[in-house]
């Protein structure tokens, strides 16, 4: 029996790289506003919503924001970004994971998918990845983004499993939060997998996952 009987995917930066999509759209609201911003302001927007990101973003802002302009450029922001979605397709998925995945299944995990995005079922449609997962959440059914764990323990319940028996596979700070604020162990994927040691497992390539399930 393995020590996991589900893994939950977050999706952006760990199923496929539609950071750089996020990146491109908020910088052109950033232009628009003349506000700095730069990849590393970008960083803290990893995992976070889209109008906490936004809240983020006008640190540097020197005006004023009413809530309803505030909706109004993140409304914009989407636009922008759901442009850039709509040329996605099963190529943009990151090398290993239908594999992977497709391994996982075989063994009799089950797979879930913890989002903070409201877009993340757009984006399993482009990508055709729609029936890989046995339960999904979303921006659309949580009221508190990651750090906070409602996402994963909501994932959890879908898919009818403990937290203990969960494993979550992250590229985000906030997310490795969410999955241990969820009491679930977590594996961190691509560039935090080398700057921070905070996750139980630091995974380089997908396929590093299967080690986890096979040692
Ligand atoms: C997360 C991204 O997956 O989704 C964040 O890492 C983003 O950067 C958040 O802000 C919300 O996304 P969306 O698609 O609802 O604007
Ligand atoms: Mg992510």
């Amino acid at each position: 029996m393995y020590k996991y009987e589900a893994v939950i995917f977050d999706l952006d930066g760990v199923i496929c790289k539609t950071d750089k999509y996020h990146y491109l759209a908020w910088k052109h609201i950033a232009d628009e506003l003349n506000i700095e911003f730069n990849q590393e302001i970008n960083k803290r927007l990893l995992g976070v919503s889209r109008m906490e990101s936004f809240d983020i973003i006008l640190e540097k802002y020197q005006g004023q924001m009413t809530d309803k302009e505030k909706i109004k450029w993140t409304d914009q922001k989407n636009e922008y970004y759901r442009s850039m979605l709509s040329q996605m397709s099963p190529d943009d998925i990151l090398p290993g994971v239908k594999e992977v995945m497709e391994s996982l299944r075989c063994d009799g995990i089950k797979l879930g998918l913890g989002s903070s995005s409201k877009n993340a079922k757009y984006i399993l449609h482009q990508i055709q990845l729609d029936d890989y997962f046995d339960g999904v959440c979303d921006g659309n059914d949580i009221t508190h983004s990651k750090p906070n764990p409602e996402v994963f323990v909501k994932t959890a319940q879908l898919l009818q499993c403990e937290a203990s028996r969960c494993l979550v596979v992250e590229d985000a700070i906030a997310g490795i939060e969410a999955a241990h604020a969820g009491c679930m162990d977590c594996a961190a994927f691509g560039s935090i997998a080398i700057s921070s040691l905070k996750a139980e497992y630091n995974i380089h390539a997908f396929s590093d996952l299967l080690a986890v399930f096979r040692k």
